[in-house]
C-alpha cells in the first residue's frame, strides 16, 4: 500500500487538471477512511517530491505582467476572472499535497496530515467548479494564458515547513478572503448563479485553510518557544516579496486566526492604532 507521502507525489506529477483533482479526491477518501478505522492505516512514510508540480500544456504561463487586463464587467471579463481562479485553485491542490510530503522530517501530530488532506480535497473541488463555470460559459481552463510566478512562494521555502505556513496559508490564501466578495459581488450583478455559488462555498472553505496555517505556525511557534507574532514578521519579511495589500478582510482573518497586529505592520501604509 501506499504512503501518504507517496500519494501526495503521485498527485504532484500528475499533468491534467481534471486527472490530478480526481487522483486528489480519491487518496483524500483514502486517507479518511484510513483515520476513521473503516480501512487500514496509511503510514505517513516519506517521498521525493518534485521541486515544480506537473501542469497541463495549457495554459501558457507568463510573468504576471504579460497576462493581458480584461474590464471585469464584460463577459471576457468574467471568464478571465474564473480562468484566474481555477488557476490558482489548481496550484492551491499541489502546494497542500507539498507541505504533505515535503516536510516528513519534521515530527508533526496526524492532524497535521488530515488539515492538509483535507484542504487538498477542498481545492480539488474547487478547481472542478471553476472548470464547470467556464465550461459553462463556452471556455475552459487552459484557454488564457495564465500566471507563471505561483509556484514560486513553494520554492523560497522549500526546507523551511514555518516559512511555508506563514507565507502560503497565512499571506496568500488569507488574501483570498480579502478579494473573494468583489468576485462574488461581479458575478451577482451579471445573474450567474452557479458562480455565485461556487464563490461562496470557496470562499467559506478558504477560512478553513488559513485557519490550519495559523493552527501549526502557532504550534511550531510554541514547540520552539518562539514569539508568533515577532517569527511571522520575520518570516514574511523574508520569504515574501512586497508589502502586503489593504483592505484586509479583517472579520474573516480573525475566524481563521490572524489577529491584526500579525499583517498590519507589513502592509502598506499606516497601520491602524489597534494593529500595531
Ligand atoms: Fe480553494
Ligand atoms: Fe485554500
Amino acid at each position: 500500500m501506499k504512503t501518504l507521502a507517496e500519494m501526495a507525489t503521485d498527485v504532484l506529477t500528475t499533468a491534467d487538471g481534471r486527472q490530478k483533482t480526481a487522483l486528489s479526491r480519491q487518496y483524500a477518501a483514502e486517507w479518511r477512511a484510513s483515520r476513521s478505522g473503516d480501512a487500514a492505516a496509511i503510514e505517513v512514510g516519506s517521498a521525493t517530491p518534485p521541486l515544480h508540480p506537473a501542469r497541463p500544456e495549457s495554459p501558457a504561463l507568463l510573468n504576471p505582467r504579460d497576462v493581458p487586463k480584461r474590464k471585469p464587467g464584460s463577459p471576457q471579463g468574467r471568464i478571465a476572472l474564473l480562468h484566474a481562479v481555477a488557476h490558482i485553485e489548481l496550484n492551491a491542490v499541489d502546494l497542500h499535497w507539498d507541505i504533505i510530503a515535503r516536510f516528513t522530517d519534521v515530527p508533526m501530530p496526524l492532524g497535521f496530515y488530515d488539515d492538509w488532506v483535507k484542504s487538498a480535497d477542498e481545492e480539488s473541488k474547487h478547481f472542478n467548479l471553476m472548470c464547470d463555470c467556464l465550461e459553462a460559459l463556452g471556455s475552459q481552463y487552459g484557454a488564457l494564458p495564465a500566471h507563471a510566478g505561483m509556484w514560486r512562494a513553494a520554492e523560497d521555502t522549500v526546507d523551511d515547513l514555518m516559512g511555508r505556513l506563514a507565507v502560503v496559508p497565512m499571506v496568500l490564501e488569507a488574501r483570498g478572503l480579502d478579494v473573494t466578495p468583489g468576485m462574488i459581488e461581479i458575478f451577482k450583478r451579471a445573474d450567474n448563479k452557479d458562480a455565485v455559488a461556487a464563490l461562496e462555498l470557496i470562499y467559506a472553505e478558504e477560512v478553513g485553510h488559513v485557519a490550519y496555517g495559523s493552527k501549526w505556525f502557532n504550534f511550531l511557534c510554541g514547540r520552539d518557544n518562539l514569539d508568533p507574532k515577532a517569527e511571522f514578521h520575520r518570516l514574511v519579511t523574508h520569504y515574501f516579496h512586497g508589502a502586503l495589500k489593504p483592505p484586509f478582510n479583517e472579520e474573516k482573518r480573525a475566524d481563521a486566526g490572524l489577529p491584526p497586529d500579525f499583517y498590519w505592520p507589513l502592509a502598506d501604509g499606516e497601520a491602524p492604532a489597534y494593529a500595531r
